[in-house]
């Protein structure tokens, strides 16, 4: 005997429409296929806010968490709740009139169906402003309810979300050109955060889309994005377009098209790392912490309230940590006391790398072992015997006279070896640091703490780069380790009206200083470096 599921009525009583729905459909899902509304920031995910609905209905179901954190507990006393959470397993009667006018964001419909959308939408705003005895009761319930914080009863009817697009910060993306294709942000206004992320592997480079003026079809088309308030582009300064240049840091460029505003930020220099960099200190505490990027060394900055510090050292022989060593398809995560490879990324794979923590760890183990001195050199093979290194060890060190190098591991796949040169490099970097510290501290101001920055996270990274003295132990809880991508940064800009006014305020003063140029830097440096 089969059963089939039970059926439930959607009442929509301000547009005369009546839905039946199965037992179990969830309410976001039929609005969209009925056309009732467009899909909208986060597609359903629960995060962007935009699928805001009222139940008129009685017995409204409890919120579920994530409504919890997305809507104001004075909306969800009043009823509202996220479509895209609800579950229809009874009849129910809703209003819809806030997601209609709300969600526009992603276009899946042909254009003349849009048309018809909006006309609906902006019907539905306006019968909103003409509130209908239904909601002239919610207005009062909400406003008993609101009345503490003050809120005239015309603010309090409107939804979180149209009280903070009047305030502050609008719906909008971010664009940044890598070279993996067009990365975007999309920023919700209503949550205060980025609700929907990716690379768009597009052929044609960002600068070529704006050349030819293709943003907003790009958007529209590639994106499946429209009627989006604010578009951020965030290009390297080849090409000015006659942009203004703000605080020898970046040009910067607003314009309109339609009603969309768009603003190009163009930081100096010319390359993507230029880009990366540049947002990164947007992030740069002001409390006198020294901040370095692991993946950009040879620029660090010192921020006070009242002096943005950017230092230079176009020296070092590799100004990234993170590529000392090329990481590897699947390469090795950790090593045992034999300086054996004690785990792999995946183990049914071949090795064919090592990750930069592992090697942190295998230096330590090397310099435990006898191996290396603490200035990271190799020790001749002649001289390991006498110290008692086990042979199995010390014949992995290659070089006679002058050694080269030691193997950490060999197979008939992959051969992978650390070289003196490249425990040079990483002793340099380590110096460096050290002499950075020790600079700043005599020469420009006290160091409460120490910011380090990558791309990418890697585990126990900060606990190695004490361990080898990297950095000073006296820092030990006062680093603070941030890895990975510039959604936060992205967040900050979407927050401000004026981009130039926020990055003026932000860098305010700034200083530069060539470190290879300055005498006391040299001295710091004196005591730390490594002369090879
Ligand atoms: S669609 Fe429901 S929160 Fe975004």
């Amino acid at each position: 005997m089969f059963f089939s599921k039970k059926s439930y009525t959607v009442s929509i009583p301000d547009r005369n429409i009546v839905l039946e729905a199965k037992s179990g459909t969830n309410l976001y899902k039929l609005l969209i296929d009925e056309n009732l509304i467009n899909p909208t920031l986060c597609n359903g995910a629960g995060q962007c806010g935009k699928c805001k609905m009222r139940y008129i209905s009685p017995n409204i179901p409890k919120p579920v968490y994530k409504e919890t954190l997305i809507l104001a507990k004075v909306n969800i006393d009043a009823g509202y709740r996220l479509a895209c959470q609800q579950v229809i397993k009874k009849n129910i009667e809703i209003d819809i009139s806030e997601i209609s006018s709300s969600a526009k964001f992603f276009n899946t419909e042909n254009k003349s169906e849009t048309k018809k959308d909006e006309t609906e939408n902006n019907n539905t705003v306006e019968n909103n402003q003409n509130l209908t005895a239904e909601n002239a009761k919610l207005h009062e319930k909400i406003d008993e309810t609101v009345s503490i914080n003050d809120f005239s009863p015309e603010q309090s009817y409107k939804s979180s979300f149209d009280i903070r697009k009047e305030e502050g910060p609008t719906d909008g993306i971010l664009l940044i050109q890598q070279r993996s294709g067009i990365r975007y942000y999309c920023y919700s206004a209503a949550i205060d955060n980025i609700v929907s992320e990716g690379t768009h592997p597009y052929n044609e480079p960002l600068r070529d889309i704006i050349d030819n003026d293709m943003l907003p079809d790009f958007l529209y088309s590639e994106l499946k994005i429209r009627d989006i308030e604010r578009v951020m582009v965030l290009i390297d300064g080849n090409d000015s377009y006659g942009a203004e240049t703000k605080m020898d840091m970046f040009r910067y460029l607003n314009f309109e098209i339609g009603t969309q505003q768009y603003e190009m930020i163009m930081p100096r220099g010319s390359k993507s790392y230029d880009i990366a960099h540049f947002f990164r200190l947007l992030n740069a505490d002001k409390a006198n912490q020294l901040i370095f990027s692991l993946d950009m060394l040879n620029r660090c900055h010192y921020a006070t309230p009242k002096l943005f510090t950017d230092m230079h050292f176009p020296f070092l022989r590799n100004n990234n940590l993170v590529a000392v060593k090329p990481r590897g398809l699947n390469p090795i995560t950790s090593f045992n006391d034999k300086l054996e490879p004690a785990a792999t990324q995946n183990k049914e794979k071949d090795i064919d790398g090592i990750t930069l923590t592992a090697l942190l760890q295998f230096v330590k183990l090397m310099m435990k072992q006898g191996i290396i001195n603490n200035k990271f050199q190799l020790k001749p093979r002649n001289e390991l015997s006498k110290q008692n290194v086990p042979l199995g060890l010390s014949v992995r060190v290659y070089g006679q006279e002058t050694p080269e190098g030691y193997y950490i591991y060999r197979d008939r796949f992959a051969e992978i070896v650390i070289t003196q040169n490249e425990l040079n490099e990483l002793y340099q970097i380590r110096s460096y640091i050290r002499s950075v510290i020790d600079y700043t501290r005599e020469c420009i101001g006290v160091v409460n703490g120490l910011i380090f920055y990558t791309t990418q996270t890697h585990d126990d990274l900060i606990n190695l780069m004490f361990d080898l003295e990297f950095i000073p132990k006296e820092f030990a809880n006062k680093v603070i380790y941030r890895p990975g991508e510039a959604t936060v940064q992205a967040i900050k800009l979407f927050k401000e009206k004026d981009v130039p006014a926020f990055l003026h305020v932000h860098f305010n003063n700034i200083k530069r200083i060539d470190l290879l140029e300055d005498a006391d830097f040299q001295k710091a440096a004196v005591s730390n470096f490594l002369e090879v």
